[in-house]
Formats: C-alpha cells, sequence, structure tokens
C-alpha cells in the first residue's frame, strides 16, 4: 500500500501513523482521511500489531483542522454528507478498534484534528500543542463527532465554553480538563507513547478488544454498558489468553500472549 499524505512504520507489535501534510500543518483533506481509514484497517487486519500511535509531522502541528478550502463552496447536503462519510469511515472507526491507539499530539490539533485525537482511545500531548474546536468561528459545528466526544470527556460546561468561545487550550490546560493523559516535552512525546505501548503490549490483547468494547458500549444510546460488561467477562473465560494468564500467575511467571 503506497500513501501520499501519511507515513506508516512499524516495529515489532506497534504500528505508527504521521499525518504528513506539513505545509498545510497536516489538514485533513479528503484523500488524507481515506488514507488514514485504510491504514487503521490494514492495521487492525494484521495480527501482529498491538498498539497504534498516531501522530503529525513536523513540530507544529498534528491536525490543523478538515482541510477548509475543500468545504468552503459546500451546500446542505454536500456538507452533511462530508460529516456522515467522515464520521463512518474514519472517526467511528478509530474509536470501535480493537487495537488501541494513542494520540501523540505534537502540536495543533484543532477542529477535525482535535476530534480526531478524540475518537483515539486516549491521548498525550506535548507542552507546546494547543487545542480547541474552531468550527464556530467559522460559521459551522464540529461534524465529526465534537459535539459527543467533547463532553464525554471534559464534561458538559467546559464543552460548551470550548465550542462557544472557539478559543484554543494549552496542553497543561488540557491535562486539567482531562482531555488528555500527560503532557511531556515534544522531543519525549513518541518515547513516552511507547513507553505506555510498552505497558499495554505485556498484556492479553484478546482481553484488552474486550475491555475496549465494554467501555465504549456504556456511551451507545440504548445500550447497557454493565451487561455489556457481563457477557464479555464470561466470554473471557473460554480463552486462551485467560488461561495462559491465570496460569503463568499461579506458576510465578510472566504471560506469554
Ligand atoms: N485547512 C486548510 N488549510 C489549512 C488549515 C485548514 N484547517 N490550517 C492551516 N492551513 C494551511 C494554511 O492555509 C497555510 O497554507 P498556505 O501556506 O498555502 O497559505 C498553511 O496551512 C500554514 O498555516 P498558517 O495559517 O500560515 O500558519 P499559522 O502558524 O499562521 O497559523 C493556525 C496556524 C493553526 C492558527 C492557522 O493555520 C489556523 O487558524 N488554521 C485553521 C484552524 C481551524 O479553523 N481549523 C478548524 C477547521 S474546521
Amino acid at each position: 500500500m503506497t500513501f501520499k499524505n501519511i507515513l506508516l512504520s512499524k516495529k515489532d507489535r506497534l504500528a505508527q501513523i504521521t499525518i504528513h501534510r506539513p505545509k498545510k500543518l497536516n489538514a485533513l483533506n479528503k484523500d488524507t482521511i481515506v488514507e488514514l481509514s485504510s491504514a487503521f484497517e490494514a492495521l487492525e487486519e494484521d495480527t501482529n500489531t498491538k498498539v497504534i500511535i498516531l501522530t503529525g509531522s513536523g513540530e507544529k502541528a498534528f491536525v490543523a483542522g478538515a482541510d477548509i478550502s475543500e468545504f468552503a463552496n459546500f451546500s446542505e447536503e454536500e456538507g452533511s454528507r462530508l460529516a456522515r462519510a467522515g464520521q463512518k469511515m474514519l472517526f467511528d472507526f478509530i474509536e470501535n478498534l480493537s487495537t488501541p491507539v494513542i494520540a501523540a499530539i505534537n502540536g495543533f490539533a484543532l477542529g477535525g484534528g482535535l476530534e480526531l485525537a478524540m475518537s483515539c482511545h486516549f491521548r498525550i500531548a506535548s507542552d507546546n500543542a494547543k487545542m480547541g474546536l474552531p468550527e464556530v468561528s467559522l460559521g459551522v459545528i464540529p461534524g465529526y463527532g465534537g459535539t459527543q466526544r467533547l463532553p464525554q470527556l471534559v464534561g458538559k460546561g467546559k464543552a460548551m465554553e470550548m465550542i462557544m468561545t472557539a478559543a484554543m487550550i494549552s496542553a497543561d490546560e488540557a491535562k486539567d480538563y482531562g482531555l488528555v493523559n500527560y503532557v511531556t516535552k515534544q522531543e519525549e512525546l513518541l518515547a513516552l507513547a511507547e513507553k505506555i505501548a510498552s505497558k499495554i503490549l505485556r498484556n492479553s490483547s484478546v482481553a484488552i478488544h474486550a475491555a475496549i468494547r465494554a467501555i465504549n458500549s456504556g456511551f451507545e444510546e440504548g445500550i447497557n454498558g454493565f451487561d455489556v460488561e457481563i457477557d464479555a467477562f464470561g466470554k473471557c473465560f473460554g480463552t486462551e489468553d485467560f488461561k495462559e494468564g491465570t496460569s503463568a500467575f499461579l506458576d510465578k511467571r510472566k504471560p506469554n500472549f
């Protein structure tokens, strides 16, 4: 598979996707969204990939938003098609991947860029990062899940303020809000992402998949997350990983998942 707007690299069971349109601050045009979707799909199918890090190229931006030049002349119908297709193809797809995805926010994460980071399973940021949903300053609202995921992560009041003011927050503020888990120096960001990934890699990927599903189900309309958890918990008992994990503990050795 060859890509124009993203870079894909693999180190053992850890994959890294880098959004690579540095001259446009990695803004998400249609081609980039399609490439990202294909890359995530391929990594999900690759049984050897157990964690994915998503970051942006260069030192300035993770992603400075959806590509404004592409939708400036859109009609209502085209606008809703853009949001629907993007959500399905990329944002909802990432959130529901069985492979954990860590967003390493290395600079501006604005609009669709912050929405992309929020669709990842969790986020870390460099201390120069700036985050915001500036859509209302363009006369539009977040369309890639931002009005739903931001309140889930930071609470309704802070989400309302961030969206209404269109203001950017600093990496430290984002950490206070619970939007990112850690803040570090830019040159140490990927090393931190890899360190966290290495902790995840020690664990059962089958159980991690079940945990992602159970956690996400709590945010789905009409679904009882506790019931999903009970079902998924029970199913774990039928897996090889459960046998390996429990016998390794009893044998006082490290599990080999
Ligand atoms: N869509 C399309 N192009 C974008 C973009 C976006 N979301 N964000 C940045 N770019 C482009 C700029 O047009 C510029 O291209 P050019 O050199 O061909 O003119 C290039 O990226 C560099 O951006 P520039 O604005 O010159 O950098 P800056 O350091 O002065 O400002 C930002 C950085 C992030 C503050 C500014 O680019 C910005 O406000 N971007 C839009 C953010 C936004 O509203 N995103 C939400 C979209 S829904």
